[in-house]
């Protein structure tokens, strides 16, 4: 980018002098298409938990979960992404209730698919719910996580929400080629539509810790990292090839996870590839906020917003986001 002129005949102040011309010249916009919001689901009914790390997120059965999902549309939230918290009688080395077809995720997604056709359904394709040592996948006799015995279950998994009418699938467990075995039995099984929204670029990172408590993970997972598939912070390169990686084994959205930190990830990741980008402002990204807004140290409202904004900025097409609904309330509300 070349400029001739200078000051004073360049002043960029001039088109910041009132709110009718920064709304004229203003780039990016956040408003209730750009939002995703994850919701952790739990056997029972009528149960409601607070998460103590996440404030104003709960842990619900899906009775209370669809009316939940009522309010969602009113506010024009189209998407959620579901997470289980699984009971540990049901978790397993093997993970089988990972694609039970009367588990509570399948049962969950049919519940929400009655009630409300249009809303959009993500489900998490990985083990961790349903392994007892917390990791996203079947470990050998040295705790290492096996990729392609892994494979076979996550497949399972996938097969099992499109059939009870998930309509994205989203692999977050960071197994080779697992975007190319789940296309492959999506297409055998006749599901052409479901849609594969693939965690390219997943780092092992500090931020998700707020998750696993909501998950009562932390104790399973204990001092065990995930350092052997998800990806080193350091690295943005490695974001690159895998991400090629997945849009030609058949991924239709590409994921960065977290958001906040990996901003310039996201950027590579949609100039490189002009692809459907999605981000995920991760747990500890929502914790920091929170905390920090519950202490009066932030204005929540203007910091979430400039958040969300900054990382559509980055390049992403939707942001999955702990703060959605409260982000949709604002912006129906200016
Ligand atoms: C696991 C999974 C994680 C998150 C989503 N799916 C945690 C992990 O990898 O340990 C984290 C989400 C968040 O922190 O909000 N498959």
């Amino acid at each position: 980018m070349q400029i001739n002129q200078s000051y004073p005949l360049v002043r960029k102040r001039r088109l910041r002098d009132s709110s009718a011309i920064l709304s004229l010249v203003c780039e990016n916009k956040l408003t209730t298409d750009d939002l995703i919001y994850p919701m952790f689901v739990i056997e029972g009914k009528n149960k409601k938990q607070d998460i103590k790390s996440m404030p104003g997120i709960c842990r619900l059965s899906s009775d209370l979960l669809l009316k939940e999902i009522e309010r969602l549309v009113t506010i024009d939230i189209k998407a959620i992404a579901l997470f289980p918290i699984i009971s540990q009688n049901k978790k397993s080395l093997k993970a089988k209730e990972a694609y039970n077809q009367q588990g509570l995720i399948p049962q969950t997604i049919k519940e929400i698919k009655k009630n409300f056709p249009h809303i959009l359904v993500i489900t998490d394709i990985a083990l961790d719910p349903y392994t007892i040592h917390g990791q996203d996948g079947i470990i050998d006799n040295k705790s290492y996580v096996l990729n392609d015995e892994t494979i076979q279950v996550l497949v399972q998994q996938a097969l099992c929400h499109s059939e009870a009418g998930a309509d994205i699938v989203a692999p977050s467990d960071m197994m080779d080629g697992r975007i190319i075995s789940i296309r492959r039995a999506l297409e055998a099984n006749n599901f052409p539509l479901t849609k594969i929204l693939s965690y390219s670029a997943k780092y092992a990172s500090s931020f998700y810790g707020p998750f696993r408590d909501a998950l009562n993970n932390s104790e399973n997972l204990g001092k065990a990292n995930k350092n052997t598939y998800q990806m080193n912070p350091a690295n943005s390169d490695e974001a690159l090839y895998e991400a090629g990686m997945d849009i030609q084994e058949g991924a239709d959205i590409l994921m960065v996870k977290p958001a906040m930190m990996y901003l310039d990830i996201v950027y590579k990741i949609k100039q490189n590839f002009k692809t459907p980008v999605f981000a995920y402002n991760v747990s500890g990204e929502y914790s920091m906020i929170k905390a920090a807004s519950n202490a009066g140290f932030l204005d929540e409202k203007k910091t979430v917003l400039e958040t969300l904004l900054s990382i559509k900025r980055a390049g992403a097409d939707a942001i999955l986001s702990y703060h959605s609904k409260d982000v949709a309330l604002w912006l129906n509300q200016p």
